[in-house]
């Protein structure tokens, strides 16, 4: 089969790969018909996670049909949600691997699944525990081939695989695989009150998302930020406030709009590679630390610094590693709440659909770039360097 892979910093290939195989009795595999790239992606891309390996299948937003199940499905060794799946059901996969039977999935956090990383004990030396296994995410999260490809093998996928109404198009349910419950978990990791305006950097697919959810649930403004003009004019269209960081000084400009108090939440939507402008300047001047960091957290102090007293800072943004400069003393001496993690997609399958299926958001509004998945090279270069006014791009197997 045809597959995206990893092969160095800023180097993705085509290239004919083995088909992958049934290895467990609960896997599925999947036969893909649309796929994106994400954000996260670009990280990996970037250089970013040391434990990438050439050939590296990509790939963490895919969707497709059922083509084979493992021998759990036919011998009646599997829950309810199992018996219902089919060969030559549609279905999208969550990016999230999760075993749907331990301590962390039973109490619905599921992107903390003790289960599906065989890597755990790389993550445990440096974060003390490992979250779940992820698709295509380097060998840290389990070096699980990914789904930018024309197959791919769904381990648990009597708790993952989630049957689609065969209403909706793909473009208005791929985005179930991740963006569009990590925008809608950010949003809800806010907190939000009738009234409330939530500040959000990073206008990326998933402050798209986060834009609209903030909404769903009650927000009466949004303020959104970032520098690329059309990402601006999206997060214009789907109601938020806009402010381009490299205009005006951010900070200065969300107090003076909220009459000196502060957003009620700030959602760093940005994350590790963050563009440095206005206050962190400031803060790297003044704050005392070793210089010893991972990750850039540019939008993470600025966020924490905006927030007003008591709020909440909702970090969907990835960081792998450490990060220095932190003004802890803001945070802590403002009261705030600091909410995060991967998604726990398998969470939201059922009630975002719900919203789509009711109209209340369509998420194909997204999709700027529909391209064979041979180009997917050229892909990863525009919505690397936002050419083509690329904000997202969904790959067709
Ligand atoms: N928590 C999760 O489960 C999860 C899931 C998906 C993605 N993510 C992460 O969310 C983040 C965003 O993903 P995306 O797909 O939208 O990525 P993206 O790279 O397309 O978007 C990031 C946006 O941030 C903007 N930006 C950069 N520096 C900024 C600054 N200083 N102030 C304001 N805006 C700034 C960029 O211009 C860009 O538009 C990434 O870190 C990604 O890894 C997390
Ligand atoms: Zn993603
Ligand atoms: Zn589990």
């Amino acid at each position: 089969m045809k597959a995206v892979c990893w092969q160095g910093t800023n180097k993705v290939t085509v290239e004919t790969v083995p088909d992958p195989k049934l290895i467990n009795p609960r896997d599925a595999i999947v036969k893909i018909t649309s796929t994106a790239i994400c954000g996260s992606d670009l990280h990996l891309y970037n250089g970013f996670n040391p434990t990438m390996k050439q050939g590296d299948i990509l790939g963490h937003e895919f969707m497709g049909e059922i083509v084979e199940l493992g021998s759990a499905f036919k011998n009646g060794n599997i829950h309810d949600k199992g018996k219902a799946l089919a060969v030559g059901d549609r279905v999208v996969v969550p990016f999230t691997i999760s075993c749907g039977g331990c301590f962390f999935c039973n109490r619905d956090l599921w992107s903390l699944c003790d289960n599906s990383n065989p890597n755990a004990w790389m993550v445990e030396k440096v974060m003390g525990h490992s979250p779940s296994g992820l698709f295509g995410y380097s060998h840290l999260t389990g070096g699980y081939a990914g789904g930018q490809a024309e197959y791919a093998r769904v381990p648990f996928a009597d708790v993952g695989l989630f049957k689609i109404p065969s209403d909706l198009t793909d473009e208005q349910v791929l985005f179930l695989t991740d963006i569009f419950p990590t925008g809608y978990m950010a949003a809800e990791n806010c907190n939000i009150q009738p009234g409330d305006t939530v500040a959000i950097w990073g206008c990326g697919p998933v402050g798209q998302f986060a834009i609209r959810s903030a909404f769903l649930l009650g927000a009466e403004r949004v303020i959104a930020i970032d520098r690329v003009p059309e990402r601006l004019q999206m997060a214009k269209e789907g109601g938020a406030e806009i402010l381009n960081f490299e205009e005006i000084e951010v900070g200065e400009a969300l107090k003076e709009m909220t009459g000196g108090r502060g957003p009620d939440s700030a959602m760093d939507a940005v994350g590790m590679e963050a563009h440095g402008m206005g206050l962190e300047g400031f803060y790297d001047k003044a704050m005392q630390a070793v210089r010893m960091e991972t990750d850039r957290p540019n939008v993470l102090r600025q966020a924490i610094v905006a927030c007003r007293k008591g709020g909440t800072v909702s970090v969907p943004g990835v960081y792998t590693g450490f990060v220095d400069k932190m003004p802890m003393g803001a945070f802590m001496n403002k009261g705030l709440t600091m909410k995060t993690g991967q998604t726990h997609v398998h969470r939201y399958l059922q009630p975002l659909t719900e919203r789509i299926q009711k109209g209340e958001i369509d998420p194909s509004f997204l999709v700027t770039h529909t391209l064979p998945i041979e180009q997917a090279p050229h892909g990863y270069e525009i919505f690397k360097h936002k050419k083509e006014s690329c904000i997202k791009i969904v790959l067709k197997p």
